[in-house]
């Protein structure tokens, strides 16, 4: 697993916690970035490791095992070709693309090139997520009907320090967004419980936050057998909120971020049983780092591949065609 040599597309927050684990888990790092200064910091954290202005430039000098993307969205599919040409496996950050079309035109090239891509929907690798997923496998409050999927985080909170107007998740153009960058939720759904049937959605601008991304969703979506799905983005909510509830017809099941646990309900009264984690969010990132490492050493892409990843680019176009047409989409 150790002395591989990966190139990190995008030094910025989450490009430098993927350089960090890779390193901790024995890689050598580099990286591309056309701001000068988060080259330097780059640099710095890393032992003086190369840093390039541009892509090409990186992948000419060579030497490299695999490549992590983590630009803002709107560059991701452009920056994943040329990897996948040159043989390197890719992780690459969520969500795909900025729209279906791009993220397609990735989808024929993984299959042209048969290089492996391994998709950063991390939230799948979350422990109690996915002892969540475990409990609805077994049916523990009986048949579903209803699941809210609610994300609010006011964006000023996301980069303390950093001006909005710098940061990617400000820009439409850049792939910013609720619907884009809190994609999570819509694809922890379709871990759960597959595609639906349809939905009705709005994709909005509503806050008073100087962004030209949009800044709130709102999804009702329908599942076969009554199954049905709400979920709330939004980017002005405080206290942060991360939370998801399972309501069966034997019970409910809450999963929250904060605090981190899962609680079971099964009674008239506000009473519930308990399961409290452990873990941190960096743990998530280090499971995706170790399952990358993995995938250079031949092994299967196994939680989050680029098809996951087209579903959600499906469900989040059926958004945006529900907005602008005041209508429910089918989605199957
Ligand atoms: N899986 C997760 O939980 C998670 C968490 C954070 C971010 N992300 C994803 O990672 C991506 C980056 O998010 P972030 O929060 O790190 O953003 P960021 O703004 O902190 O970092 C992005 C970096 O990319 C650089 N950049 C801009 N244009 C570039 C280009 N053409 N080529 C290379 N680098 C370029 C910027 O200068 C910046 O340093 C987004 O797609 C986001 O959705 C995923």
């Amino acid at each position: 697993m150790s002395g591989r040599r990966i190139l990190i597309v995008g030094a910025g927050s989450v490009g430098r916690r993927h350089a960090g684990n890779l390193r901790q888990l024995g890689c050598s790092v580099s990286a591309v970035d056309p701001r000068e200064d988060r080259r330097a910091e780059f640099a710095a954290a890393f032992d003086g490791a190369a840093c390039h202005a541009d892509l090409d430039r990186a992948l000419s000098v060579g030497g490299l095992d695999g490549v992590a993307i983590c630009s803002p969205t709107r560059f991701h599919v452009e920056q994943c070709l040329p990897a996948l040409d040159a043989g390197l496996p890719v992780l690459l950050e969520k969500p795909v693309a900025k729209g279906l079309v791009e993220a397609e035109r990735l989808a024929a090239a993984v299959r042209r090139t048969g290089t492996p891509l391994l998709l950063g929907y991390t939230w799948r690798w979350w422990p109690p997520l996915a002892r969540v997923r475990q409990l609805l496998s077994e049916r523990a409050v009986g048949r579903l009907r209803h699941v809210e999927f609610i994300m609010s985080a006011h964006l000023a909170d996301w980069h303390p320090g950093e001006p909005l107007a710098e940061f990617f998740m400000s820009s439409a153009e850049l792939g910013g967004g609720a619907l884009l960058d809190e994609s999570h939720w819509i694809d922890l759904m379709v871990w759960f419980f597959g595609m639906p049937e349809g939905l009705s959605a709005r994709v909005e601008k509503i806050s008073d936050l100087d962004i030209t991304s949009d800044d709130n969703v709102d999804m009702l979506i329908d599942y076969p057998d009554g199954l049905r799905a709400s979920l709330h983005l939004d980017l002005y909510g405080r206290p942060h909120r991360k939370s998801i509830r399972f309501i069966g017809e034997g019970g409910t099941i809450l999963w929250s971020e904060t605090p981190n646990r899962i609680a079971i309900g099964d009674e008239a009264a506000d009473e519930w049983r308990e399961e409290i984690f452990d873990c941190e969010r960096n743990d998530m990132f280090l499971a995706v780092a170790r399952e990358y490492l993995e995938m250079l050493d031949g092994g299967a892409v196994g939680t989050c591949d680029l098809d996951d990843g087209l579903r959600v680019m499906r469900l989040i176009d059926a958004a945006r065609q529900s907005h602008a047409d005041g209508r429910r989409v089918e989605t199957t």
